[in-house]
């Protein structure tokens, strides 16, 4: 029986809206909590890439409601933001065009607080676009890029290695890859057959070595607000490769 896809749910598509738009007070409470998580879809790009200069196409892998897509728009001239979800790209979208869009951030039991999300200031959604596919079978024709970000999607990938065998049909010579993985392989998602054997990073390298250089790897911490007093914090493994 297919398992339901839990990104298509309302919950869902709330959770990630706060995660990616939400202000740090409206994640926290006043007593404040581990601040340095916040802005994780932000981080992956201002901590890994060299925003300061122009780039010509991106492609973000599993971009949920967009917020990476956005920040990629800021130097890159194309940005193609893919999801599996219906239900995030179309929040992606509309928030793309404009759109403010009204979200509710779970208390506890049945309290709820409604909230907006808007746009980024300075973003330039003229220059993204937003599909549904599946990274394990892109489309032929998406053409190739000289920055791909895939931010926690590996380990919720069935079959991750079709997406690691893709990869350097995607990048351009010379072009930056940027994964992020919080290395929780999780049977919901991935077959225990296709986890790696060991070390997550040993696997990466195994498998992108040498079509892909490994630049350098990073922590980064992230926040998912559950209710006002529980939290996830965790620590994604971001690796940042070259492509010979
Ligand atoms: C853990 S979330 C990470 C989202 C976002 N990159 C971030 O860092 O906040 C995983 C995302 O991957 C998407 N996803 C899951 N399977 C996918 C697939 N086969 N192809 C593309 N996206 C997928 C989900 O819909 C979800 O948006």
């Amino acid at each position: 029986m297919a398992v339901p896809n839990p990104y298509e749910t309302r919950k869902l598509v709330d959770e990630y809206l706060l995660f990616h738009f939400g202000s740090p007070d409206e994640i926290l409470l006043p007593a404040g909590g581990p601040a340095d998580a916040l802005g994780f879809p932000v981080r992956t790009v201002t901590e890994t890439l060299d925003t300061a200069s122009k780039a010509g196409r991106a492609l973000d892998l599993g971009c949920a409601t967009g917020r990476s897509s956005f920040e990629l728009s800021r130097f890159c001239e194309e940005v193609i933001g893919i999801d599996f979800s219906d239900a995030f790209i179309d929040a992606a979208r509309r928030l793309g065009s404009g759109q403010t869009l009204e979200y509710e951030r779970l208390e506890e039991g049945h309290l709820r607080t409604r909230l907006f999300a808007v746009l980024p200031f300075g973003a330039r959604p003229d220059r993204v676009r937003f599909e549904t596919g599946d990274a394990m079978n892109l489309r032929d024709d998406l053409g190739t890029f000289d920055i791909v970000h895939a931010a926690n999607l590996l380990c919720r990938l069935p079959e991750p290695l079709r997406l690691l065998k893709r990869l350097p049909s995607l990048v351009n010579p010379g072009g930056t890859l940027i994964l992020a993985t919080p290395c929780t392989w999780l049977e919901d998602f991935t077959p225990p057959e296709n986890w790696p054997t060991g070390r997550t990073l040993d696997w990466l390298r195994s498998h992108l070595e040498p079509t892909f250089a490994l630049e350098r790897t990073l922590d980064l911490p992230f926040l998912i607000r559950e209710t006002a007093r529980k939290f996830q914090w965790t620590v994604s493994l971001g690796s940042v490769w070259k492509r010979a």
